[in-house]
């Protein structure tokens, strides 16, 4: 479609956004994306632009792939749209089936939805009623972590952990919060997985458990890496440690897969990465490669079981959304997921971890630098918050790198980088590159 290239802007209430500042910037054209294609975007001002953030953790297969642009296409002209709600298409049986032949072993169904924070109060609404039908109603009460980010809606709003995100919404839903898992003194430029205190950390869940008790406690929610946090690897032996406890306790442990899953760690799931299998994943982004909104919950074939065994004669659970896998949705994830094998983008991720993890390591001893951290292809540098204004530096050398036509992402003192799974090596030399000069360019 062609689109104006300075379009009105006041009726567009944009997300996540400062509006003010951004509808009075004198360049907006330069930040209006009209056009993408692989690694790249073209800006309304005609820029080209590396997009070393797959935009929003999301563009895993990279921008406009034909093959699933002409399937979204295709299926656009074949079926526009038809209701899962006790009739079904085709499509979104073999969308489910083909994610579910990625899972772990053991989490072999899919409810859909149409995002990631959609998928997060659908885990928790299934981890609430099952305890319910399990006998077990008491268990109410969700666990998070400090800077966990589980989207917007209620529930993941009330297990995350980004205090901006929070304060303006009060506390509707009983929940507890986990520390977050960095620890400087500990594992400062750590490459990989930190090496200290993992465990330990996990066995906070102890005390949480004695305070709220085990039989008030219906599930605990993390990120197998913590993302819109600022991207936290998990030291050694800590989502190791969460199931055991979880299991000890009868709760339930949801890994929210949404930036994680589809091949960011080199593995289609975070949890195959670390060999730790949840009761719940969700999952979002990648599943379509951005292309189409779907998100959805991997299911323990357990859970299911119970739920289709249990439920008597009615519906068995009081949940959906007009359009959980809708039609368009379902091409773009078979499609994507087709390209996924095809180009086999996760072993490509797998292989260019080291150098991912050489490039931001070689950022170390840059002005301002506080720390460095990895795994597969996403990573952070964290600098020093600047005197009296936290996150100034950060999103300096953002715009700096924007400048330069490298995106990433600047998440409070943080600079997040987690490029499309089609990167190359010299690709990713070039985003650590510019981000090194960014830095260094920025007092
Ligand atoms: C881990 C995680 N969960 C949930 C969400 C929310 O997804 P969405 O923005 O599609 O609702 C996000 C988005 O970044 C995320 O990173």
């Amino acid at each position: 479609m062609n689109a104006p290239a300075s379009p009105a802007l006041d009726a567009f209430w944009m997300p996540y956004t400062n509006n003010r500042a951004f509808k009075s910037r004198a360049d907006v054209p330069a930040r209006l994306i009209t056009r993408a294609e692989g690694m790249y975007y073209t800006t309304a001002s005609g820029a080209k632009v590396m997009d070393a953030m797959a935009t929003l953790w999301c563009v895993n297969a990279g921008h406009c792939r034909p093959r699933i642009v002409g399937a979204i296409r295709d299926q656009a002209g074949e079926l526009d749209f038809a209701s899962n709600f006790s009739l079904g298409h085709p499509l979104a049986f073999a969308a489910a089936q083909k994610i579910a032949g990625l899972a772990p072993t053991g989490l072999g169904h899919v409810f859909f939805t149409n995002s990631g924070s959609e998928a997060v109060d659908t885990a928790l609404k299934i981890a609430l009623a099952y305890h319910r039908l399990k006998g077990d109603a008491g268990r109410t009460r969700l666990i998070g972590r400090e800077k966990g980010y589980h989207g917007v809606n209620l529930g993941g709003l009330a297990v995350g952990g980004v205090p901006a995100n929070r304060k303006a919404y009060g506390n509707l839903i009983a929940v507890d919060h986990l520390h977050h898992t960095q620890n400087l003194q500990l594992n400062r430029h750590a490459k990989g997985e930190p090496e200290l205190g993992g465990a330990a950390m996990a066995d906070e869940l102890e005390r949480i458990v004695a305070l709220h008790d085990a039989s008030n406690i219906a599930a605990v929610i993390v990120e197998p890496v913590a993302g819109a946090g600022g991207v936290l690897v998990p030291p050694k032996g800590y989502l190791q440690r969460l199931r055991e406890l979880c299991t000890k306790h009868g709760i339930l442990l949801i890994f929210d897969e949404v930036i994680t899953g589809f091949g960011r760690l080199g593995a289609p799931f975070a949890s195959q990465f670390f060999d730790v299998t949840p009761d719940l994943i969700t999952f979002a982004k990648g599943v379509t490669s951005a292309t189409v909104p779907m998100g959805g919950v991997l299911v323990a074939d357990h859970i299911y079981q119970d739920f289709i065994n249990g439920s008597g004669a009615a519906i068995e659970i009081f949940h959906g959304y007009t359009y959980s896998g809708h039609p368009l949705a379902s091409a773009a994830a078979i499609a994507t997921l087709e390209t996924y094998a095809e180009e086999k983008l996760f072993e490509n991720a797998h292989g260019l971890a080291g150098e991912f993890e050489r490039g931001i390591h070689g950022l170390e001893s840059l002005p301002n630098v506080i720390d460095t951290r990895n795994l597969g292809l996403i990573g952070a540098v964290e600098l020093a918050p600047r005197e009296g204004a936290p996150g100034a530096r950060a999103l300096e050398v953002h715009n700096r790198c924007w400048d330069a036509g490298i995106y990433v992402r600047a998440i409070g003192d943080s600079v997040a980088v987690c490029p499309p799974l089609i990167v190359s090596g010299g690709q990713l030399r070039e985003v650590f590159g510019a981000l090194g000069e960014a830095i260094r360019a920025t007092a």
